[in-house]
């Protein structure tokens, strides 16, 4: 029998996740959506699509309140549940902005989810990304290495495209790790990252990598600015189709994700971007590697941030 993932929000990024994990055919789908017929429309044209591309695997869609139905039966016992339902950010705005809007939106969602597949994992990328997997971890009361957010392998590789465009070599000849929280403040870890394993601190003078750093923090916004109308999603989704490739293969992918830390990295009780080892059981294992002083200033200053959202969602003392 095939995997089964639900994808929770039909919208740019769901649809493109949709997408990438049907081309894969290892897993049937289940979309979902509050609008109406949006989950069903994108299911049947993407299982349409199933004979030219040579996928078998089932797709469907479904409502779910506060749509005029409920059809939360359809995600019962998936594997994965991927969360992209909620606002997404307008010009002007911080992921942060989206707080207690998304925050309405997860908490609901997330009870739902869990009560109809109690031993899936679920894999968050609402924004604020940190902030709503630690609400997922309390709403779910799911076992903390089941519940992982998708942001790292992001903006890590938003910062891999641009370190190979400034190279001349293929991204994938870059090798590169983003930590911390999914704001401005992440953290790119330039001591870490490497083309073909030679530090880029030794390939590219530090003003260029101090500005390739900058806009690989700022992506997320660029591409807000952009679109106008919306943010990214090709590159979001990709980052959630490794992350369930690692999952429903147990690939033990070591990928930056954002983890529930109860003391490494010195971080306590807080979901935050560090390398995990993502396979069949979720966060199978958070990997600590050592950090600079200064890189751990710059984690923990990003910490702060994720820990005030957090606080002001009433979440703190999970
Ligand atoms: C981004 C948003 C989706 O980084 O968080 O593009």
């Amino acid at each position: 029998m095939r995997k089964k993932i639900t994808i929770v929000g039909s919208g740019m990024v769901g649809g493109t996740t949709a997408q990438r994990l049907a081309e894969r055919g290892y897993a049937d789908i289940v979309m979902v959506d509050v609008v109406d017929g949006l989950a069903q429309g994108k299911a049947l044209d993407l299982a349409e699509a199933g004979p030219i591309v040579g996928f078998d695997c089932r797709i469907v869609g479904g409502t779910v309140p506060p749509g005029p139905r409920n059809d939360y039966e359809l995600t019962a016992n998936s594997d994965v549940v991927v969360f992209t339902s909620g606002a997404p950010r307008k010009p002007g705005m911080s992921r942060d902005d989206l707080l207690f809007t998304n925050q309405r939106i997860v908490e609901q969602n997330v009870k739902e989810i869990a009560r109809h597949s109690p031993n899936c994992i679920l894999l968050m990328v609402n924004n604020p990304l940190d902030a709503m997997a630690q609400l997922a971890l309390k709403v779910s009361g799911f076992p903390k290495q089941r519940v992982v957010g998708q942001a790292g392998v992001l903006d890590t590789a938003r910062f891999r495209t641009f370190l190979a465009w400034e190279l001349g070599v293929s991204v994938e000849s870059v090798n590169a790790y983003v930590l911390g929280g999914h704001g401005d403040d992440m953290v790119p870890l330039t001591s870490y990252t490497t083309a073909a394993g030679v530090p880029v601190s030794k390939l590219i003078p530090k003003e260029r990598l101090d500005a390739i750093v900058e806009r690989a923090r700022k992506g997320g916004q660029e591409m807000v600015d952009l679109l106008k109308t919306g943010s990214a999603f090709q590159a979001p989704s990709a980052a959630v189709a490794q992350m369930v490739d690692s999952i429903l293969l147990d690939k033990k992918q070591i990928l930056p994700c954002s983890a529930y830390l109860q003391g490494e990295y010195g971080i306590q009780d807080l979901f935050v971007g560090v390398p995990v080892k993502l396979g069949a059981r979720g966060v199978e294992e958070v990997v600590q590697i050592d950090l600079s002083q200064e890189e751990q200033a710059a984690l923990h200053r990003t910490t702060a941030s994720v820990r005030s959202l957090v606080q002001k969602m009433g979440l703190m003392g999970l």
